[in-house]
């Protein structure tokens, strides 16, 4: 029997973690074994990976140490918790996954998504989730929601500007275009309960 693996995927602000955690205990009702987790991180050696990410300066890694770093965390996390959950047939929802790389790690132009997905080979032997959701927000309410969240402190990367948070959406808005069938584009302005049931409603083919 295998699992299923979803993943939650947008910019900041947009309520992953919040949907992460309503989609788990809806699925647990149901009576499916679940793992919430989240990327970076997920497991004690890929958390030391993330905090060396989000923490300090900007210049602190150059894009492509930056790119490894993910690569590493994932592969850590893809070897002693996703792929063995899924291997034991229970569900895995990944509070942001490998379509984070591609789109935050490509947007300066630097890396390409071949060579993101390249790292991904190596790192994770290239584990796609099954069902991806990226939430969608308006960018206004999105940096609204993200700012009274991190009131001024916001990480490494989530500090950036708001032209590269833009770039990442409309990356993340490609791959929605592009893989209409694991990649769902989501109105994250609705209710957080109305959200939830149209993530619940995209997932009835894998429920089963
Ligand atoms: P986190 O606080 O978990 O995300 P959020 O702001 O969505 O609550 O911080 C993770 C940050 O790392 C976020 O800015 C996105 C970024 N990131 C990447 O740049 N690449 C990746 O592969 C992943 C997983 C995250």
């Amino acid at each position: 029997m295998t699992g299923r693996f979803i993943s939650l995927e947008g910019g900041e602000g947009t309520g992953k973690s919040t949907q992460a955690k309503a989609l788990a205990t809806a699925l647990e009702g149901r009576g499916l074994k679940v793992h919430l987790t989240r990327e970076p991180g997920g497991t004690p050696g890929a958390e030391v990976i993330r905090e060396l990410l989000l923490s300090g300066h900007d210049e602190k890694w150059n894009m492509r140490t930056e790119a490894l770093l993910f690569a590493a965390a994932r592969s850590e996390h893809c070897g002693s918790l996703i792929k063995p959950a899924l291997e034991r047939g229970e569900w895995v929802i990944s509070d942001r996954f490998v379509d984070s790389s591609r789109a935050y790690q490509s947007v300066s132009g630097l890396l390409s998504d071949e060579d993101i997905m390249a790292l991904h080979s190596v790192g994770s032997e290239n584990l796609m989730p099954d069902r991806t959701f990226i939430l969608d927000l308006p960018e206004e309410v999105a940096a609204r929601r993200a700012d009274a969240r991190d009131r001024g402190d916001s990480d490494r990367i989530g500090g950036r500007d708001s032209d590269y948070h833009r770039s990442v959406m409309a990356k993340f808005r490609q791959y929605a275009d592009e893989e209409p069938d694991r990649v769902k584009l989501v109105d994250a302005s609705q209710s957080p309960e109305d959200v939830t049931a149209n993530l619940l409603q995209n997932l009835t083919d894998l429920i089963g």
